[in-house]
């Protein structure tokens, strides 16, 4: 189905099922421990052996040398794979080529072994007899100390150009009577998902399948074929349930590839998960920035200049994070500018995490809009309702398709209660505590990828999906089962979903935020094919025929459903695919953040009391998912402001806090009280399910929401991430 001009009135529009806050269909599989993750398919892996992955103890440099004799001579001990007797790796899409390291050694923790034995103990116990010599070598660890030599980017595709202009923003902005120039630090962070990447590989004759953890099915079908030079078509990828990904697991890491080798060599199963220890420094993170905005105003507020320039680092060959990438279309300003910039660093491979780009983008942008605003002595909200734009600010011919952001922002203030605000900053007070309260704006882009799914009917009226799409704890079974169950006309327990299998047609996969609108047009398309079918074998005329109730009238005919599946199961298969409706629109997703902070005045110590998300994301399938989705997103935008700093040895080059004793994430008691408003809306320009995606969305804006509170309960005004109290702790407002 091609999806190319605004969607009509179509059986989605019912909402009998979708829309409705339906519980999760894998839910009791959850809670009872029983859906199959990973490292447990002892229902369909028999007798696996254990690999143990050795990473390297250095940054930067060679093995000089690597002894494995006592290693190998360890009991349970079946082979041990190192670069040495694992054959040249492809490169892949991701990095793969460097997922098994030596003798050049490019980061800390890249892997060099995986230690193959009967026992998981028995591996690790191996493991820790190989001796290696390295040569080490001279690394760059340090952002801002390589930061003014770095140089552009090449364009890429999710992070667009280096640099962008409109107008003349260097005389606009010298001009403007009231301006900011300020810098902001976000840094390294971590996916600390729940579930570690992990592996089991089988190998039957020349095809292997992999039970791993993987967002993107197609992509790491595609990169261990590469990998390991063999065909597409001998690989199979199964990942059905996964403990979180947040971006770590776009791509395969080093325990699917060296599951696949492991297993190779010892001709068995062998499984393969990533200690914790190594998750930090071994597969991907969110990289540090520096971001330098000026804003400059009239004196009754409008923008006049706004400029974004951030700075991040990578390996060699390595990409950026597009932290500037809203700024060019969330405010209005003739005159505009951004930049972005990567320098060479020898840390672990910086990658997406959870909104990359805008996450830290938005940390930094809406500290600046909140010190304009004060700059400017008006209210924070009303600054920038002023200052909305419903066209793209650099391309005014393109508008928006939708865009709500000063509803979501006057709904926001209106429940949060934002009129109890003192614009003063440190005049509130209840005992102990300063109090104050903070918003920012959420933006993040909607993006249209093709998606695949297959339908069977059988004679029951059962409805089963396929699609290698996957529910990284997002919600994905059940808004593809209420996709299923609403254009089918069948209750939802009529629906069964299969996911996660490279068996099955390739859908878009979960990132970006586009799983849940792609996901669920794919499946649309492919249940309005089997409509077709079913009413075909019926005998009736597809246009006129309504399905309900798993019935399928025409007429004054009425016959069940599965009757259509008497002659057999009906198959059908299709697939979304956009036209250029993001070209003619531009299409994104909304939101206003409020938070309410109380600081202790003699401690420092920063309890985030109240917090508030308005969201307008088109139709939201299932209110339920979606405010989990948001909620989730909340806190882990309430970790980046407060907590997730990966620390850097900048000696020896690796994230010293890697494991969850020292990498803090919140805990239930650091959150308080959270409320989720999505504004009715439907967009028929992206899709017909006339959804956008919220997973990425929720987190956007947080971490400034949550610092302009603390600003205003202080009037400290803390520009580097976390907000620790140790930075402004001896700033604090005297007390009695
Ligand atoms: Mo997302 S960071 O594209 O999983």
């Amino acid at each position: 189905m091609k999806f190319d001009t605004p969607a009509g009135t179509n059986p989605i529009d019912q909402l009998k099922v979708v829309g409705r806050p339906t519980d999760r269909i894998d839910g009791p599989l959850k809670t009872t421990g029983t859906a199959p993750y990973a490292y447990e398919r002892h229902d369909v892996v028999q007798n696996p052996a254990y690999g143990y992955v050795v990473g390297a103890a250095i940054a930067k440099g060679r093995i000089a040398s690597i002894d494995l004799a006592d290693a190998k001579a360890a009991p349970g001990v079946l082979a041990i794979v190192t670069a040495e007797n694992a054959g040249t790796l492809g490169k892949g899409n991701f990095n793969t080529a460097k997922l098994l390291g030596g003798p050049e050694i490019e980061h800390y923790h890249q892997a060099i072994a995986v230690v193959v034995a009967e026992t998981f103990e028995q591996a690790r116990a191996a493991a820790s007899l190989i001796k290696v010599d390295y040569a080490r070598g001279k690394g760059r660890f340090d952002l801002a100390a390589v930061k003014d030599s770095a140089p552009p980017p090449p364009p890429s595709e999710f992070g667009g150009k280096p640099d962008t202009a409109v107008g003349d923003f260097a005389a606009a902005f010298a001009a403007a009577p009231v301006k900011l120039d300020a810098t902001y630090t976000t840094p390294d962070q971590s996916h600390a998902m729940m579930e570690p990447h992990a592996s089991i590989a089988l190998w039957e004759g020349d095809k292997l399948t992999i039970y791993t953890s993987n967002q993107m099915i197609n992509w790491g079908k595609g990169d261990v074929a590469k990998t390991l030079g063999i065909p597409r078509e001998n690989v199979r990828l199964v990942s059905p349930y996964i403990g979180g990904g947040f971006g770590g697991k776009l791509f395969v890491r080093a325990d699917a590839v060296l599951a696949a080798l492991g297993a190779k060599a010892v001709r068995r199963p062998v499984k393969v998960a990533l200690t914790r220890p190594l998750m930090a420094n071994n597969t991907t993170h969110r990289p540090a920035t520096i971001q330098r905005i000026r804003i400059g105003a009239t004196r009754d507020g409008k923008i006049t200049a706004i400029g974004h320039e951030s700075w991040s680092g990578d390996l060699p060959g390595g990409g950026p994070e597009t932290a500037v990438n809203q700024t060019r279309l969330l405010y209005a300003g003739a005159n505009r500018m951004t930049a972005t910039r990567l320098a060479v660093l020898d840390l672990p491979e910086g990658n997406a995490l959870r909104a990359p780009g805008e996450a830290p983008g938005l940390m930094a942008l809406e500290i600046a809009i909140d010190e304009m605003a004060e700059k400017l002595g008006m209210d924070p909200i009303e600054f920038r309702i002023l200052n909305d734009t419903q066209v793209d600010p650099e391309q005014p011919s393109r508008r928006f398709s939708q865009r709500r952001l000063v509803e979501c922002l006057r709904t926001g203030a209106e429940r949060f209660g934002w009129n109890r605000r003192q614009a003063k900053p440190g005049s509130v007070r209840e005992g102990r505590w300063l109090v104050g309260m903070g918003v920012a704006a959420a933006f993040r882009n909607n993006l249209l990828t093709k998606s695949a799914a297959r339908v069977r009917l059988d004679r029951q009226g059962m409805v089963t999906v396929e699609t290698d799409m996957t529910d990284i704890g997002t919600g994905t079974y059940t808004i593809i089962a209420q996709t299923a169950a609403e254009t089918m006309g069948v209750p939802l327990d009529k629906v069964v979903v299969r996911l996660g299998d490279s068996d099955f047609p390739v859908s878009c996969g979960s990132g970006g935020q586009w799983g849940a609108n792609n996901s669920t047009s794919g499946v649309y398309a492919a249940c309005m094919k089997l409509r077709e079918a079913a009413a075909q074998r019926l005998g009736f005329n597809a246009t006129d025929a309504a399905f309900a109730d798993s019935q399928v009238r025409s007429g004054n005919r009425s016959v069940p459903l599965g009757d259509a599946a008497r002659g057999g199961e009906i198959v059908a298969e299709d697939f979304i695919e956009y036209g250029d409706l993001d070209k003619q629109y531009q299409q994104s997703t909304f939101g206003g953040h409020f938070v309410e902070a109380a600081v202790d005045a003699y401690t420092g110590e920063i309890r985030v009391r109240r917090m508030l998300a308005v969201c307008a994301a088109g139709r939201i399938l299932n209110p339920k998912s979606a405010r989990s989705q948001v909620i989730g997103a909340m806190v882990m935008g309430t970790g980046a402001a407060l907590m997730e700093e990966l620390a850097i040895d900048k000696r020896f080059g690796f994230f010293v806090n890697h494991d969850l004793a020292g990498y803090e994430v919140p805990v239930h008691a650091d959150i308080p009280h959270q409320e989720v408003i999505f504004l009715e809306e439907t967009d028929p320009i992206s899709s017909p399910m006339k959804a956008k995606g919220v997973g990425e969305l929720g987190i956007c804006g947080v971490g400034a929401a949550v610092a302009n509170a603390v600003y205003n309960a202080t009037g400290v005004r803390v520009r580097d991430y976390p907000i620790t109290l140790d930075k402004f702790l001896d700033r604090l407002p005297a007390v009695a």
